[in-house]
């Protein structure tokens, strides 16, 4: 109740859950959150104070920059939380509580499922900050609840969709750079579907906020490269439309995921990857599971095993 700020540190996918965790504490706690890659945080000399919370995201609970990111916040003061799917592991046994995914193990080496949990249980706790400040009432928290319980029903439609998504993988097979964009939640959405196009697929991909394109990355644009980007609906989406646009008219595969019936954004794409809409800070949960299937698929497609990818290791 008396925290003054959030701190997240985490690697790989466990980051981009943390990046969605800080848009949801802001928004519904109004408590600010900083988000660190943990390898930078534990070198950064940070500032904390005694009333912040830390809080450590790791599928494994085994990272070890992950552990000792948050053994330097806890010698700096602060109170530390562990979000982990492994039960006893190094960060949860540290860590002044756990709050444990339970998403079962994660057999492959690219995280998909425990990123889910990570993010539900991380909004949770948003949530939970929210109702014992009184920053949102009883009420609203319910219906968000609500829409929480709908997800597992969205991502079982979104998976029954496999063969749309392979369709788009066929299509894209001979393509080697690719171009992850979003804005607000769509922006760490993008950075995982790029960081799994990577790990599974050895393809060029990166992740951008659509916002930051015209300060540099605009200029790699040219026929041929494919552009995919987060389009469901979220507060920017407007503005994202016209950053679609912008890579449109210089000649870029634009591939749009979308929520269903959305004709407007379908308009501006060579192909749509489409998705149930849910409440938007949700939507993640979402829109991520079509990138890890088109992950998956273009993988396969080069002929690589997706569950041990080469030079990584769990
Ligand atoms: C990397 C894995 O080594 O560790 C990534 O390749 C993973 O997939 C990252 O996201 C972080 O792991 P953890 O267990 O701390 O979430």
């Amino acid at each position: 109740q008396k925290i003054t700020k959030v701190y997240i540190v985490a690697c790989g996918s466990s980051y981009h859950a943390a990046l969605l965790a800080k848009y949801a504490i802001e928004h519904w706690a109004r408590v600010a959150a900083e988000v660190d890659i943990a390898s930078e945080f534990r070198y950064r000399d940070p500032v904390l104070d005694p009333a912040a919370l830390a809080v450590g995201v790791s599928q494994s609970g085994e990272s070890l920059d992950t552990l000792l990111a948050l053994r330097e916040a806890r010698r700096r003061g602060a109170r530390v939380l562990a979000v982990t799917n492994v039960v006893d592991s190094s960060i949860a046994r540290e860590a002044d509580a756990a709050l444990y995914t339970r998403a079962g193990p994660e057999i492959c080496v690219a995280a998909t499922k425990t990123l889910l949990a990570q993010i539900v249980a991380l909004e949770l706790f948003a949530l939970t900050l929210a109702q014992v400040r009184g920053t949102r009432s009883a009420e609203e928290i319910g219906h968000i609840i609500d829409s929480l319980h709908r997800l597992p029903e969205m991502i079982e439609d979104v998976l029954s969709r496999e063969k749309e998504v392979d369709q788009v993988a066929e299509a894209l097979a001979g393509a080697r750079d690719f171009f992850y964009l979003g804005r607000n939640v769509g922006y760490p959405v993008a950075l995982e579907g790029a960081l799994k196009l990577k790990e599974l697929s050895y393809l060029h991909a990166e992740g951008y906020p659509a916002g930051e394109l015209k300060h540099g990355p605009i200029a790699l644009i040219e026929p041929g490269t494919v552009v995919v980007g987060i389009a469901t609906r979220n507060p920017l989406w407007e503005k994202f439309q016209s950053n679609i646009a912008e890579v449109k008219s210089r000649g870029a595969t634009v591939v749009l995921v979308a929520n269903d019936g959305d004709e407007e954004t379908a308009r501006q794409a060579d192909a749509v990857l489409w998705v149930p809409e849910t409440e938007y800070l949700f939507a993640p949960i979402v829109d991520v599971v079509p990138l890890q299937m088109f992950a998956y698929s273009l993988a396969r497609l080069h002929g690589h095993d997706v569950d041990r990818p080469r030079n990584l290791a769990k």
